[in-house]
């Protein structure tokens, strides 16, 4: 049987997103499923995860410290099922490379699973504290459990 695969995407593809797929991989069979994550700007391609996002997980169990950053490509439309982003941002760029209806159908903004069609945004930590990390971390981690819940 073929996977289901689902991408997590960001700006950065260092912050959120890899948060977002070390959270979701955690929770979903990993022999029926795949989790990945990339970013729609190209600056931290083959870097691993900001050591806070890596810190945050590292405090919850997970380890996210081997994940690479790459970037998002039209290709991946083909390649997943579920494309959830994390701002309304991200929605444009991701949108942007779409090549019809179908390839669109697939986007959701991941916090439409916990406030439906209010567009809300899971905030760039980047620039922010500590503090930050953590909260995207429990929206995210209560985003995905909607998610697992719905795509097992
Ligand atoms: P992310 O955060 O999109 O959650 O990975 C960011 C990380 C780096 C940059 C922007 C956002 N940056 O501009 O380098």
């Amino acid at each position: 049987m073929n996977k289901t695969k689902v991408l997590m995407v960001c700006l950065g593809n260092i912050c959120r997103s890899p948060l977002a797929e070390g959270i979701l991989r955690h929770k979903v069979d990993t022999n029926r499923f795949i989790v990945d994550s990339a970013g729609t700007g190209n600056w931290h391609v083959g870097n691993p995860p900001d050591r806070r996002s890596i810190a945050v997980a590292k405090k919850y169990g997970l380890d996210i410290s081997s994940l690479r950053g790459r970037q998002f490509t039209s290709i991946d439309y083909k390649d997943f099922d579920h494309i959830y982003v994390m701002d309304s941002s991200n929605l444009e760029n991701v949108l942007a490379l779409a090549d019809g209806t179908n390839d669109r159908a697939k986007v959701s903004m991941i916090l439409d699973t916990l406030f439906p069609g209010e567009r809300v945004d899971v905030p760039d930590p980047y620039y922010g504290g500590d503090d930050g990390f953590e909260r995207v971390y429990k929206m995210l981690d209560e985003a995905c459990d909607i998610i697992a819940k719905r795509i097992s």
